[in-house]
């Protein structure tokens, strides 16, 4: 601020608190209510993804455009009954459409043996009252970037196979996007489908690397984000089970991730990753720092396959990928310890 600008806010300053003692302060002017974002959640609806849709749901910085689902966790009709119960629970009526049965190399993928194969923990949740658009989903993306050119946020909690699609159907509308967040990759730790490979690139490393390739500024929630301080402990699910329909809804949807986690390495707490990823696009609060990076996936078999490196900005790596062209913001900090509080506050 200039020197004569803060003698001017100064004096003004002062005028309203003198205003304000006599009892005469003029009424300040209306302000506007702040305009809701506009998004479209693209999905492979399992547990953390239906949290997810229902911290969206409740949240009053964004409008839910639309919900893109495919298959991931579930098969492609059970991602969209999920994601509609989802909605629902949080009475939402975005509309749900379907879009790919299968990834880029025509293979089904599954996370049956994480969440159950209803996705939600098999414990008889999932009885929808609506059901899916006509529209397919690449269309309804399509459409809905062309008619809001720069408006648009893609939050991506599944395999990139929807996005690549769009993408490489209409590579010109999608540069329209206003920016894509994406639950994917390891981060800048280790993976969950292998020692380096995170299931949602692991589900279509190509796809991933379309949409890394793309151009469209990418906002990436890996991981790493979502372990330690981060995960959801027995006793905070227990609160969250006791804490209304839609509490109770999460928690039950949790329990067949309890029992795999219990026997995969961290037992008495899970990962949510899907409803981090959703609670950084919805707080910028809870991020506390993103490096900007290049990032590069590695679609070819082999041990390696589906790792996304970051060469991150600032490093002078020997190996040199890329031009120092940045195409990705990494979160790599968030507020961890406050995460399973603030997703209670905010779907309560
Ligand atoms: C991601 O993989 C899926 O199983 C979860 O829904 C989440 O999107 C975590 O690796
Ligand atoms: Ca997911």
């Amino acid at each position: 601020m200039k020197r004569q600008h803060r003698i001017l806010g100064a004096l003004l300053a002062s005028a309203a608190l003198l205003l304000t003692a006599c009892g005469t302060a003029a009424p300040s002017a209306p302000t506007a209510p702040a305009e809701r974002r506009k998004i479209i959640i693209d999905t492979d609806t399992g547990a953390d993804d239906a949290s997810a849709l229902i911290l969206a749901a409740k949240s009053d910085q964004v409008d839910i455009l639309g919900v893109t689902v495919l298959v991931g966790n579930v098969g492609l009709e059970q991602s969209a009954k999920n994601a509609l119960m989802a909605l629902e629970m949080a009475g939402s009526d975005a509309p749900v459409y379907l879009g790919a049965s299968e990834n880029s190399s025509g293979e089904a993928i599954d996370a049956f043996s994480v969440f159950g194969t209803d996705g939600m923990g098999d414990a008889d949740l999932i009885h929808p009252t609506g059901t899916a658009a006509e529209e397919d989903a690449i269309d309804f993306i399509l459409d809905t970037v062309a008619a809001d050119p720069g408006e648009v946020e893609l939050v991506a909690l599944g395999p990139a196979t929807n996005i690549a699609k769009a993408i490489e159907r209409d590579p010109e509308t999608m540069q329209k996007v206003k920016t894509i967040w994406s639950m994917g990759t390891a981060g800048l730790g280790p993976g969950n489908a292998s020692p380096v490979a995170e299931f949602n690139v692991y589900g279509d490393p190509g796809a991933y690397a379309v949409m890394l390739d793309s151009g469209i500024d990418i906002t990436v929630v890996g991981l790493d984000m979502c372990g330690g301080e981060a995960q959801w402990t027995d006793a905070q699910i227990e609160r969250l089970e006791k804490a209304g329909d839609i509490g109770h809804f999460v928690a039950a949807s949790f329990g067949k991730i309890r029992e795999f986690y219990a026997v995969n390495g961290s037992a008495g707490s899970v990962m949510n990753c899907d409803a981090l990823a959703m609670m950084c696009v919805l707080d910028p609060t809870f991020v506390r720092e993103t490096i900007r990076c290049h990032g590069s996936c590695i679609t070819e078999p082999g041990e390696t396959y589906a790792q996304v490196l970051f060469y991150q900005e600032g490093f002078t790596y020997d190996v040199a990928a890329n031009d120092g062209d940045h195409n990705v913001s990494l979160v790599s900090e968030v507020e961890k310890s406050s995460y399973f509080d603030r997703y209670l506050a905010a779907v309560k």
